[in-house]
């Protein structure tokens, strides 16, 4: 689980590449801030309490830089064949610089390991899942999604997120 969050025809190498890696108990107050401060900021992720991050901990694939976490997403099994990237967050101020994506690549290779063959996301930021090459969803196709989460969702009523999800069976040996 070594994802580069930046491919290498990107520009002169940096000193100390971010690399997307499982996460570890000592990143959970940095996975917390972030998730913490996009939930207040924007409401584009739900809102997680510590011992919510260590419970699912084994799902996060974070990207530290100097120890600390400025990027971090989670893969969560829904099904044999289903599961979903959620709580995906990066630090304020280094948008946009291939965190994002490092962050669901990584997911990715973690669903083809685990012989996952779709992954989907509910999101405010569809023009990302695009570029990722997620295909637009009903929600309605994740059922164990809304009947488990979505309708204890303070937004249930007036959600306003997408679905995209990603077929993987071309990456299924
Ligand atoms: C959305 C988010 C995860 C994207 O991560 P990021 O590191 O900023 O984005 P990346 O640099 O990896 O972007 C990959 C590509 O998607 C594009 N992109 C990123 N965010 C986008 C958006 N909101 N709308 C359209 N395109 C977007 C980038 O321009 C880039 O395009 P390129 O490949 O042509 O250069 C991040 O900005 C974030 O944490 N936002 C706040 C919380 C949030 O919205 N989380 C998602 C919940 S599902």
């Amino acid at each position: 689980m070594t994802t580069a969050a930046r491919p290498p025809d990107s520009g002169p190498p940096a000193a100390e590449q971010p690399r997307a890696e499982r996460a570890r108990v000592s990143d959970v107050p940095g996975i917390f801030r972030l998730i913490q401060h996009w939930a207040e900021e924007t409401g584009a992720v739900l809102p997680r309490t510590e011992g919510e991050i260590y419970e699912s901990l084994r799902d996060f694939i974070v990207i530290r830089e100097g120890g600390r976490v400025i990027a971090a997403g989670a893969l969560h099994i829904e099904w044999k064949d289903l599961a979903e990237v959620k709580s995906l967050v990066v630090e304020p101020g280094v948008q946009i610089s291939g965190l994002g994506r490092a962050i669901v690549e990584a997911c990715l290779e973690e669903a083809v390991a685990l012989e996952l063959r779709t992954v989907f996301a509910l999101t405010t930021s569809p023009g990302f899942f695009e570029k990722l090459d997620f295909k637009r969803a009903a929600v309605a196709s994740f059922p164990r999604k809304v009947w488990n989460e979505c309708f204890r969702c303070a937004k249930y009523e007036n959600c306003d997120e997408v679905a995209f999800s990603i077929d993987l069976s071309d990456r299924l040996a």
